[in-house]
C-alpha cells in the first residue's frame, strides 16, 4: 500500500469510519515493527492504556506476542505528546486520532479545523527532524470526507483510507495520495478475533457464493494491480413513486444514471417505470471503468428475468463474468490489464468472459453495448420455457 514501506520522518494519514478497524490495524502495524525490533510508540487519545492493552492481547501476530511490546502513551494534550515523541524518540509512532489531540496555546475544542492543522502542523515538524515515521489516524465524517480541514491532505506524505461497512465481512484499504508510491493499491481485510487479515482468496470466495440468478453478472475488475472476481446484482421492480428509486452501492451513483440512459437508448432495455437497485456483494466498492458492462448485464438480465450465460450456448451454471466501459454513444470500451481479468476469470472456472474488442482470446469480444447484450442474454432465452429446459 505505502509502496515500499513506511519512510522515516514521513506522516501518513489513515481515515475511515467509527469502528472500521484504524485502531487494530495500526496497532497491528506497529506490533509487526516491535517485533523487528524497532522503537515505536502508541499515543492514543481516545482509549486508556488498559483498553490499548486488551485490544493488543487480541492480537495474533506470532508466538512472541510482540504487539504487546508497544509502548502506549494515554495523552490529549499535543506539547505533552511532542515532549514524549521526542524524550522517546520511535522510530514509528500512530497518533490515534489526530481529532483527540489538542493545544492550550489555541482557543477551540479538540478535533475543530484550527486544533487538527496545528497538531498535525507540530507533530510533522518533529516527525521530519527527527526521522520519525508518524501514522495519524483520522475521523471521517458522515459523508465520506476526513474530518477537520482538506489541508491536512496536503499536509502529509501519504493519506489512506480504510472503507468498509461494520456489519460486512469486507474491509478496503485504498491509497488516495501517497508521494512515495502508486495510489492504485488497494488490500482487502476481513476483521476477525485475532484481528486484521488480509483476504487473498476474494475472488473463489465471490465466485462460490454468486447466485446465477437473473440480475446477477461477476465483474472482473481491477482492485489497483490486483484482479478481483465479484458479483454484481440488480433488481428492477415496478415503482410506485413518480421519481423512481435509483439505488447503487458499492459503486458511483452516476456511473448507474449513465448506463440505465445508455440502455435505453442503445440496448432496448427501459427502466424508466420501475426501482433500480444495483449491488456490489460483500461490501467491496468498485471504483473503476470496466464496472460499466456490468451494471448493464446485471440490470438487463433483471429486468427481462432471465439469467445472463456464461460460456457461449451453455447456461450450465457458470456465472457470467464480463467487464468494460461504456461510451455515450454506446460503444463498449477497452479498459486496463485485460488479460490479468480473463486469468483470474479463468482460473476461477469462469470462461467466456463478455469484454471489450482487443481484450484478447478467451474473451467474447463485444464491440457494443448491444453486441455484449447479445452475448450474455441470447434472445432465445427470453421465453422462460427455454431457460428451464
Ligand atoms: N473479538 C473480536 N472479534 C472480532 N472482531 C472484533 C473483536 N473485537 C472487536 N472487533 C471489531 O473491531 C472493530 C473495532 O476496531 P477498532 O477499534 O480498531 O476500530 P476503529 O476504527 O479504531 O474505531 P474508532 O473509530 O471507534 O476508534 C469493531 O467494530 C469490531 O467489529
Ligand atoms: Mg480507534
Amino acid at each position: 500500500m505505502l509502496g515500499g514501506g513506511l519512510v522515516p520522518g514521513s506522516l501518513v494519514l489513515l481515515g475511515g469510519p467509527p469502528g472500521i478497524g484504524k485502531s487494530t490495524l495500526t496497532n497491528m502495524v506497529l506490533g509487526h515493527l516491535a517485533g523487528l525490533g524497532r522503537r515505536t510508540l502508541y499515543v492514543s487519545g481516545e482509549e486508556s492504556p488498559a483498553q490499548v492493552r486488551l485490544r493488543a492481547e487480541r492480537l495474533d501476530l506470532g508466538p512472541a506476542r510482540p504487539a504487546l511490546g508497544v509502548p502506549i502513551v494515554a495523552e490529549t494534550d499535543l506539547e505533552a505528546v511532542l515532549d514524549v515523541l521526542a524524550s522517546h524518540a520511535p522510530e514509528a509512532c500512530v497518533i490515534d486520532s489526530v481529532q483527540t489531540l489538542h493545544t492550550p496555546e489555541l482557543s477551540g475544542a479538540p478535533g475543530s479545523v484550527g486544533q487538527v492543522r496545528e497538531v498535525a502542523v507540530r507533530v510533522m515538524e518533529l516527525a521530519k527532524a527527527r526521522g520519525i515515521a508518524t501514522i495519524l489516524v483520522g475521523h471521517v465524517t458522515k459523508d465520506g470526507a476526513l474530518a477537520g480541514p482538506r489541508v491536512l491532505e496536503h499536509l502529509v506524505d501519504c493519506v489512506l483510507q480504510f472503507e468498509g461497512e461494520r456489519e460486512r465481512p469486507y474491509r478496503e484499504l485504498r491509497a488516495l495520495k501517497n508521494r512515495f508510491g502508486s495510489t492504485n493499491e488497494a488490500g482487502l481485510f476481513e476483521m476477525r478475533q485475532g484481528g486484521l487479515v488480509e483476504v487473498l482468496d476474494a475472488s473463489a470466495r465471490f465466485v462460490a457464493q454468486a447466485t446465477r440468478a437473473p440480475g446477477s453478472v461477476m465483474l472482473a475488475a481491477m482492485e489497483g494491480s490486483r484482479p478481483l472476481l465479484v458479483e454484481v446484482q440488480a433488481l428492477v421492480a415496478p415503482s410506485e413513486l413518480e421519481q423512481p428509486r435509483r439505488v447503487a452501492s458499492g459503486l458511483d451513483r452516476n456511473r448507474l444514471a449513465l448506463v440505465l440512459a445508455l440502455l435505453a437508448r442503445h440496448g432496448r432495455v427501459g427502466t424508466g417505470g420501475a426501482d433500480v437497485f444495483v449491488n456490489v456483494v460483500g461490501g467491496v466498492r468498485v471504483d473503476e471503468p470496466g464496472v460499466d458492462l456490468a451494471i448493464a448485464l446485471a440490470v438487463a438480465s433483471a429486468s427481462r428475468g432471465v439469467p445472463a450465460t456464461g460460456l457461449a450456448g451453455g447456461a450450465g451454471g457458470v456465472p457470467c463474468a464480463c467487464f468494460g466501459e461504456l461510451g455515450l454513444t454506446g460503444e463498449l470500451r477497452w479498459v486496463g490489464h485485460p488479460e490479468r481479468r480473463l486469468q483470474e476469470a479463468a482460473k476461477h472456472g469462469l470462461g467466456g468472459v463478455v469484454a471489450p474488442a482487443g481484450s484478447g482470446s478467451g474473451a467474447r469480444e463485444a464491440g457494443t453495448l448491444r453486441e455484449a447484450l447479445a452475448q450474455a442474454l441470447p434472445r432465445e432465452q427470453r421465453t422462460p420455457a427455454r431457460v428451464a429446459a
